[in-house]
């Protein structure tokens, strides 16, 4: 593990999570961490350098959350944003109040002008557009500060204390509204705390392998393998770490996508851990026959994968360890690692949490997405695999609309891989978030050659979104979307109608159960 670890204490604002990525962006490994974090533990991080969030509060509320001032005195530099820069500003001596005016709050975009001998500002432009939120300004600076920043309504845009190397800014730098705020971040990072920026996937891969051998031992683990990409990444690194001493279960429900199932085999076929593949999609189908309504049929599905497993491990004997692919952001909700709540994401993958494992391990639980993506490059994973878009647990169960059957699958199958392949052959593969085919359960009548058809609809849905939570429905071309209806009622018997889903979320969701 890198020794450069920025401490980043949450008061709850609503982008922490981004400054912890954009400092990762950056090359520094860093940690968000809520900000009730004792002294002690603060020196146990070993912090290069801490972070304040920005957070709802005002700092002169009751109950408003602080820091332990005693965090001014390890002699580490600081940068407080927004709420932070006020709680700083408080915090050692200076006083915060609520703009008395309407035009002293400022909201969104501002004009700001940065004082750029301030080591902070060093190299920018000297007026540039920051991203303002808040209704409180710093009245009176603490002893030893200076304004570094200015903006038309806040004479306190930007505070320093450059020899104790506190800062703090009431703009956000970590959104990307505000026009010079990597470069912010970056002279904190690089310039005030002296940084290198050493944190990379191959270094990451490095530091886990040992730390791994280390944990395991000779013990053994086993993982359940899923074909997304978090597992997969997982595999990858513990088969690197302790090659035999892994086995992992990939248990092929048969409600994959065409040919998936052996991409996921083929994906470790060369890698040193015991690989075993349950085929048991005819165990599924008749689990879900005659199931109709969404939730039944997960239900169904969740409960027939645990059974599996359960089976599969059983036949195994006594396995030490239990492995997952929790990634950070899950951690971070669930409480921002504090390891009363870490047990809620115990069960990811719907797996329970007491099947009598000595312990589990998560070796992806400090990374976010991207850098999951990137430490699979970095071991040799398949791009297809790696660039995967998600694809739900339940698979094409809850893309077949209604009652599953293996007709059904089958006419998805070779649906939803004509539309990727059109999508893949336009150069259009990165042009949404998430597409796919589904099968709707309804029939209509059609004419085909010189005869009358009564067939189904398939449904083309293609979305853009940043974090699934809301979608917009993708403009997909006219003429993309002609060649794959041509093709699918052309080559896919069963299906004598396209229709393309323009419907944005809400009021819908991505998928359609
Ligand atoms: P919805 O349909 O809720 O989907 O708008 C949002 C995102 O979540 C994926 N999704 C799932 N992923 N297990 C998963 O691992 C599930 O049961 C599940 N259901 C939906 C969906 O594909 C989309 O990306």
């Amino acid at each position: 593990m890198t020794n450069e670890r920025i401490l980043i204490l949450d008061f709850g604002g609503q982008y922490d999570q981004l400054i912890a990525r954009r400092v990762r962006e950056l090359k520094v490994y860093c940690e968000l961490r809520p900000c009730t974090m004792s002294i002690d533990e603060i020196k146990a991080f070993g912090p290069s350098g801490i972070i304040f969030t920005g957070g709802p509060h005002s700092v002169y509320e009751e109950g408003a959350p602080t820091a332990d001032p005693a965090v001014f005195s390890l002699g580490v530099p600081i940068l407080g944003i927004c709420y932070g820069c006020q709680l700083m500003a408080k915090l050692l001596g200076g006083e915060v109040k609520p703009a008395q005016s309407a035009s002293a709050r400022e909201y969104g975009r501002t004009e700001t002008d940065f004082d750029t001998a301030s080591p902070l500002f060093q190299g920018l432009k000297k007026r540039s557009v920051t991203w303002m939120s808040h209704g409180d300004y710093i009245s009176c600076l603490p002893e030893g500060f200076s304004p570094a920043a200015r903006s038309e309504a806040c004479p306190t845009a930007a505070i320093q204390n450059a020899a104790r190397s506190f800062y703090g800014v009431q703009f956000h730098p970590e959104v990307r509204h505000t026009e010079q705020g990597m470069d912010i971040l970056r002279s904190f990072l690089y310039g005030v705390c002296g940084l290198g920026g050493n944190w990379t996937m191959g270094g990451y891969r490095e530091s886990a392998v040992k730390a791994l051998r280390e944990q395991i031992g000779s013990d053994r683990v086993l993982l359940a393998l899923s074909g997304g990409v978090d597992s997969a990444v997982c595999a990858a690194l513990l088969s690197e770490a302790v090659g035999k001493q892994l086995t992992c279960i990939f248990v092929d429900h048969g409600l994959l996508r065409k040919d998936e199932g052996d991409r996921v085999e083929a994906a470790f076929a060369g890698r040193e851990l015991n690989f075993i593949r349950v085929n048991a999609g005819a165990r599924f189908l008749a689990a879900l026959r005659g199931a109709q309504a969404p939730e039944k049929k997960r239900k169904i599905i969740g409960a027939e994968f645990i059974r599996v497993f359960q089976e599969e491990s059983a036949a195994l004997g006594e396995i030490e360890y239990l492995a997952q692919g929790t990634i950070y952001p899950d951690v971070i909700e669930s409480g921002g690692g504090s390891a009363a709540v870490i047990k809620s994401h115990h069960n990811v993958g719907g797996l329970p949490e007491n099947i009598g494992f000595r312990g589990l391990i998560e070796p992806l639980r400090s990374l976010f997405k991207d850098e999951v993506r990137q430490l699979g490059r970095e071991l040799g994973l398949p791009e297809e695999l790696v660039s995967r878009q998600p694809f739900p647990g339940p698979g094409l169960a809850i893309r077949v609309i209604g009652p599953v059957t293996e007709r059904k699958l089958r006419i998805l199958r070779e649906a939803d891989a004509i539309f990727r392949e059109e999508m893949a052959a336009a150069g259009l593969g990165q042009a949404a978030n998430q597409y796919f085919a589904a099968l709707t359960n309804m029939r209509s009548v059609g004419v085909m050659g010189d005869g009358r058809s009564y067939d189904y609809a398939v449904a083309l849905r293609a979305v853009s979104t940043e974090d699934f939570m809301t979608a917009d429905w993708t403009r997909l071309p006219y003429d993309l979307l002609d060649r794959v209806s041509g093709r699918i009622c052309a080559q896919v018997p069963g299906v004598n109608r396209v229709l393309y889903d323009i419907t944005s979320k809400p009021p819908a969701t991505v998928e359609y159960e």
